[in-house]
């Protein structure tokens, strides 16, 4: 099935997951919305240049353009100021994440919103509660990111690739699995380092982006460690949080059992306990 898809926010992000996607070959339609309208042109008209190859209309447009649309990505997002406070951040984009949401209830009641906006488990969190969604429609990029990092790092080190990471895409990121301290340290690393080497991710961001999206356009069931809604997750509660979902085209289908070491679960408790602190303060 090839859905229509709304990409909120044509940065480095909304434009590499625009890209990924249409490479994919999933969407009918993206439609591409920023508030610098020549950006999202610009971003729009040079990948349906690529429509012969990608099958894939991809337009610039505004809100009204999201009406029917199954799945809305919200990539927009500022950056942290040198004066500002990483909470001054989060309460900027919380501004922008209620025009957003407002603007989507408006035109669409009936869609999928995937975040990847940072803090991305707070703004999920904000997301689900501003839109008034079902639970399971509203989730978003988490530590899926950090997860493809890791497994890059160890199939590139020649070594097996199936660990995980849960809990906040934050410096508290919980590994699952044997993985080796460097390893760990490069991928909670890895975010700053594009941010210092490149202005910010982009590439990666968008594989993941797509993955998803591949999954949900296709109905196919497949399990992701994405950022949702958990509900008496090992006991835990109440915010949003990456652990592993099951995704199908109508969004979240179920919470596959998660087996976790006793240093697993402590770790996982402390990063709930570090993302609930941040939503407390909002
Ligand atoms: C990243 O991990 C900053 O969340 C962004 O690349």
């Amino acid at each position: 099935m090839k859905m229509k898809i709304g990409i909120i926010g044509s940065g480095r992000v909304g434009v590499a997951s625009a890209f990924a996607i249409a490479a994919s070959k999933v969407a009918e339609e993206i439609l591409l919305i920023d508030v610098n309208k020549d950006l999202a042109e610009g971003e729009s008209e040079d990948i349906a240049q690529g429509i012969g190859i990608t099958k894939t209309q991809v337009i610039a447009g505004d809100y009204p353009g999201l009406v029917d649309k199954g799945l809305i990505i919200i990539t927009a997002g500022l950056r942290r100021k040198p004066e500002e406070s990483r909470l001054d951040l989060i309460k900027n984009n919380m501004h922008l994440l209620e025009e957003i949401i407002g603007n989507i209830g408006r035109y669409n009641k009936d869609c999928l919103i995937f975040v990847v906006t940072n803090p991305v488990d707070v703004l999920t969190y904000s997301a689900l509660k501003l839109s008034g969604f079902p639970p399971n429609k509203v989730f978003g990029l988490g530590t899926y990111l950090d997860t493809i990092r890791l497994r890059s790092f160890l199939i590139r080190g020649g070594l097996k690739s199936e660990a995980q990471v849960l809990g906040e895409h934050g410096d508290s990121m919980v590994f699952l699995g044997d993985v080796p301290e460097e390893i760990r340290e490069r991928t909670r690393r890895a975010g700053a380092e594009a941010i210092k080497k490149k202005g910010g991710a982009g590439w990666a961001v968008g594989l993941a982006v797509a993955d998803v999206t591949k999954a949900i356009a296709n109905n196919e069931k497949s399990v992701f460690p994405l950022t949702s809604l958990i509900s008496d997750w090992h006991g835990l509660s109440g915010i949003c949080i990456s652990v592993p979902v099951e995704v199908a085209g109508s969004g979240i289908i179920s919470y596959p059992e998660t087996n976790l070491r006793e240093e697993e679960r402590e770790r996982f408790l402390h990063s709930y306990n570090v993302i609930k602190e941040t939503i407390l303060c909002l």
